[in-house]
């Protein structure tokens, strides 16, 4: 379905809940693909995601009273709640917190909001691991910040966003999801220093290669808890690493010798932990070169190599994911395949030759559904630009 159409199904679902499609605001927000730099935001550290050609739109306006009424298209549901109570979690519409809690964080941030209408539909596979949350969290700040003229410079948006995400439904993400979302840029991904927040635009030349996300089908359960886990494991690394290196605030700050003469008062767990952070931001920098030097087989060999630390080090693979990872290996013209995103599930990330798009078809995903019985389902993503105001179907930025 192209734009138009989507936004015509919006108007039309919003006319159906709310009377009338009058006077909309609207924005659209992109999922995202982490090409390399996985599990390192929230350690400070480097990440290099592109935004995807899937997106979540949004169309908003201003009610007179202190009522919000959003409506998931997709899911054909409504939730409702007042501005003049303070907002909290609700445990039934678990997908409304993610706009709710931008609107909380506004609020936190002083933000005096009227009461909102607000419909949004999306074209990112739910739960896949391409971040159809920070996108709807990133669309719902565009739209109300244009509404209310609440004012936020963009960095500090995606800030306010990941707030809403840590603090409001309580998974504690890093900065990425929602930093791409807003800043993607058509034609490359972005190289993100995640203490600093400056940042780089790479054009992804990729001549005669593309990038294919392949979905396993698969989200095991306790995903946020492990997440979580991920990170007190690593803040445990720097607190003991700090006692020898007072200078050490986050993994950013660590190398692998200054790890490696600390690991007798390690745990084994966490010492694998901080190895595999400290080598991705390593294989991220790596990769900045490779990519301006037009040297693609390299950038490939350092998506594997984040794979296999991500597999053995950082753990949050599964045996499916393993599986389409070893299976894309497998065919010629993938010059690198692995996980991408939180983890436990999701989708992969692979580097391949336009012209074995066909044979990884044939071949992985029929392998994958033998031995598993799953379905896996292939994307071709060019990389998108940000979050931006649409205006029937016309940029308006
Ligand atoms: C999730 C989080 C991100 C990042 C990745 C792992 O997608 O939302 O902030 O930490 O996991 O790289």
């Amino acid at each position: 379905m192209g734009l138009q159409e989507r936004l015509a199904t919006i108007e039309q679902a919003f006319r159906r809940t709310f009377g009338d499609g009058q006077g909309l605001t609207i924005g659209r927000a992109p999922g995202r693909v982490n090409l390399i730099g996985e599990h390192t935001d929230y350690n400070d550290g480097f990440i290099f995601p592109m935004a995807i050609d899937f997106d979540i739109v949004m169309a908003a306006r201003k009610r007179s009273d202190q009522m919000v009424k959003i409506h998931a298209v997709d899911l054909g549901r409504t939730v409702e709640f007042s501005l003049m109570t303070p907002l909290t979690p609700d445990a039934e519409e678990g997908w409304s917190n993610y706009p709710k809690g931008v609107l909380w964080a506004m609020q936190q941030e002083g933000a005096r909001l009227p009461g909102l209408e607000m419909a949004f539909s999306g074209t990112i596979p739910l739960g896949s691991g391409l971040s159809s949350s920070a996108a709807l969290e990133v669309a719902t700040a565009i739209v109300v910040q244009k509404l209310t003229g609440f004012q936020s410079a963009l960095p500090a948006l995606a800030r306010l966003c990941q707030r809403a995400e840590n603090d409001f439904v309580g998974m504690r993400c890093g900065i990425m999801d929602q930093f791409i979302s807003l800043m993607g840029e058509r034609g490359h991904a972005l190289f993100l220093d995640c203490r600093s927040l400056s940042y780089e635009q790479i054009p992804l030349q990729l001549g005669t290669y593309k990038i294919l996300i392949c979905q396993s089908g698969v989200k095991h359960s306790l995903v946020d808890s492990e997440y979580n886990s991920r990170r007190e494991q690593c803040e445990t690394g720097v607190r003991i690493l700090a006692e020898r290196y007072p200078a050490v605030r986050a993994l950013r700050d660590v190398t692998v010798e200054m790890l490696n003469n600390c690991e007798n008062r390690l745990s084994l767990v966490v010492y694998k932990r901080c190895l595999h952070v400290i080598t991705e931001n390593e294989r991220v920098l790596k990769s900045i070169q490779a990519l301006k030097a037009g040297d693609l087989v390299a950038f490939g060999e350092l998506i594997n190599q984040s794979h296999d630390s991500l597999r053995d080090f950082y753990e949050v693979s599964c045996e499916e994911v393993d599986l389409l990872v070893e299976l894309a290996r497998e065919v010629p013209g993938v010059l690198g395949a692995r996980i991408t995103g939180g983890g436990f599930g999701g989708c992969t990330v692979n580097l391949i030759r336009a012209d074995a798009v066909r044979d990884f078809i044939g071949y992985v995903l029929s392998k994958y559904k033998e031995e598993t019985g799953i379905e896996a389902r292939v994307y071709l993503s060019t990389a998108a630009g940000g979050a931006e105001l649409i205006q029937n179907g016309v940029n308006n930025n």
